[in-house]
């Protein structure tokens, strides 16, 4: 597949999988069918990292702010999500793909927190990680660790002074990833959108111009291509 053999992958990759309503508006279909076909480009991408050697796929799933969508887009993407982890889960060992999820669970249906809690439980060290962020924001995440900090503080645990970046890293919704190295957005839009605010402090961006069902393993390489053109200097000359 196009001339990924040359490129060392990222070990972190994360995705706005943004574009399923416009794809699905273009061909006059609900938006619920554009967001079935972005599950369905999801799993190709997620076997392509697999291929590629990339050990941290981390998707933006539902954000915090996506409540604010109809009942019926909200259970459609639910749904899409129950069955896939179901999928998973039943495959798990088949398909090499373990998971982790980033944010706030408990607005969750109980199915759907159980088969997250399931899905979590079992994972092992497989080949790639896949870390679903559901009803997550990043700011909202640094205000869960600050909490979790603060409440550490409180029991007589532990002292502001000794509040670190690397400590505070611990008690994100992502403690123990390394940060991402590159963050794509399909769709055409330039926005972070509350994603990963903290853990893209120093990432590669690459926006493209493609619609996230549309996204193929040839666009994931264009993307490795753009991050490799890029010198990163992590604020050093
Ligand atoms: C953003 O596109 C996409 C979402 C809010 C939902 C993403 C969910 C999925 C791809 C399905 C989840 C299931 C699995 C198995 C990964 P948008 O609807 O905002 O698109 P638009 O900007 O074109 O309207």
């Amino acid at each position: 597949m196009a001339n990924s053999e040359s490129l060392v992958p990222p070990q972190h990759i994360a995705i706005i999988m943004d574009g399923n309503g416009r794809w699905a508006k273009q061909r006059g279909l609900p938006r619920t069918a554009g967001h079935a076909a972005g599950a369905e480009s999801f799993r190709r991408i997620a076997n392509y990292c697999r291929t590629l050697g990339v050990k941290y796929l981390t998707v933006y799933a539902f954000s915090t702010e996506n409540w604010k969508r109809s009942q019926d887009e909200i259970a459609g993407i639910m749904r899409l999500l129950r069955r896939y982890l179901e999928e998973a889960l039943r495959d798990m060992e088949k398909n090499r793909v373990c998971f982790r999820f980033f944010g706030d669970l408990t607005r969750l249906s109980p199915q759907l927190q159980k088969l997250c809690l399931d899905a979590q439980s079992r994972s092992q060290d497989y080949d790639v990680q896949v870390n679903f962020c559901l009803n997550y924001g990043g700011r909202d995440e640094i205000v869960h660790a600050a909490r979790a900090f603060a409440d550490e503080v409180a029991q007589g645990k532990r002292s502001p002074e000794e509040l670190t970046e690397g400590l505070f890293d611990n008690f994100l919704y992502s403690a123990g990833v390394p940060d991402p190295e590159l963050v794509i957005r399909p769709s055409g839009e330039k926005r972070i959108s509350n994603f990963l605010l903290w853990q893209s402090a120093y990432s590669e961006y690459v926006f493209m111009n493609v619609l996230w069902p549309d996204f193929t393993p040839e666009h994931l390489d264009e993307a490795i291509a753009e991050y490799h053109r890029r010198n990163r200097r992590f604020g050093g000359t």
